[in-house]
């Protein structure tokens, strides 16, 4: 194994929901930045929505307009993974399939320098399947952010089967230098957040299709209930029921029945009710 290298440069793979909220807050901490997508108008659309973030920021003074230019500056945009040779730290934010990571991984081990740490943000996938495309498997470790990535105060760091001690606690330094806090799942299906997350948002499905209470009282019974911000309804519709769904299915196809996705869930799918983003899922919602 290679000695591992002090982080300042970081690589994004993937400027979509994720990567860009990745290469945002990674930039607003400092860190020179080279967000890469398969297309330009993809990385152009990356940077739309870095704008629109970093503008929410200042328009709340969590950030000042200087720090928010600053942030855009250090960021540069790229079709071309082989541009991320200089990256200490690569984070891959592509779609949710092991081949596109795997290909992606494969890339990844070949541009970077030998003491660069290969990250990845899958919500399910094994990352030691992921690290066995590299000759370099000590040094691919989960970095799993929640999203909107520049609010959620935590980051998953998830330990592959064969991720070293060193990789693990610069992965946990890394998120802290972002001003997130950390905590550590071993690379079980679904980690720890979704793993438990998502039979709580198919039970509520479930409830609903039983007919146990409308959806507003299954939502705020457990608001009120139990004190977390969003019901299981609200919050499905959130992360987007496609998401969920995809989730579910690989939560059951590794660890069997109870995690069987609700039927209602599989429905609204199919009639393209996604949730927020397509304005119906289990709630209806104004469009941008
Ligand atoms: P997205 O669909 O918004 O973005 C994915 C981007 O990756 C797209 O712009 C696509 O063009 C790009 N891409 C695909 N193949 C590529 C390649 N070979 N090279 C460069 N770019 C490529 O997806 P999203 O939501 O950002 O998810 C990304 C990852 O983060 C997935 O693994 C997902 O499971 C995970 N995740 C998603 C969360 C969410 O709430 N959306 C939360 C936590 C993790």
């Amino acid at each position: 194994m290679s000695e591992i290298v002090s982080i300042q440069t970081v690589g994004v793979v993937g400027a979509g929901t994720m990567g860009a909220g990745i290469a945002q807050v990674a930039a607003t901490a400092g860190y020179d930045v080279t967000m890469v997508d398969v297309e330009s108008d993809l990385v152009d659309a990356g940077f739309d929505r870095i704008d629109d973030s970093l503008d929410r920021l200042v328009g709340r003074d969590d950030l000042t307009r200087e720090e928010a230019d600053a942030a855009l500056d250090r960021i540069d945009g790229s079709t071309e993974t082989a541009n991320l040779g200089d990256a200490d730290l690569a984070i891959e934010a592509v779609v949710e399939s092991m081949d596109v990571k795997r290909k992606v991984f494969a890339d990844l081990d070949d541009v970077c320098g030998d003491g660069a740490i290969l990250a990845t943000n899958t919500s399910t996938l094994s990352i030691t399947s992921i690290a066995e495309a590299t000759d370099r498997p000590a040094q691919v470790v989960g970095l799993h952010f929640m999203n909107p990535v520049p609010i959620m105060p935590g980051v998953e760091v998830v330990d592959g089967e064969k991720t070293s001690a060193e990789a693990l606690r610069t992965a946990h330094e890394f998120a802290e230098s972002l001003d997130k806090e950390t905590w550590e799942s071993d690379d079980k299906p679904g980690f720890v957040v979704n793993r438990v997350l998502m039979p709580w948002i198919n039970e509520g499905i479930r409830a609903l299709d039983e007919g146990v209470a409308t959806k507003d009282d299954i939502d705020r019974g457990l608001k009120l209930g139990t004190n977390v911000p969003m019901g299981p309804l609200e919050l499905a519709d959130h992360v987007g029921l496609d998401v969920c769904l995809h989730a579910s299915e690989t939560l059951h196809d590794e660890l069997g029945d109870r995690y069987k996705p609700a039927y209602l869930l599989k429905r609204k799918v199919e009639a393209g009710d996604l949730g927020k983003k397509t304005g119906q899922g289990f709630y209806e919602y104004d469009q941008e």
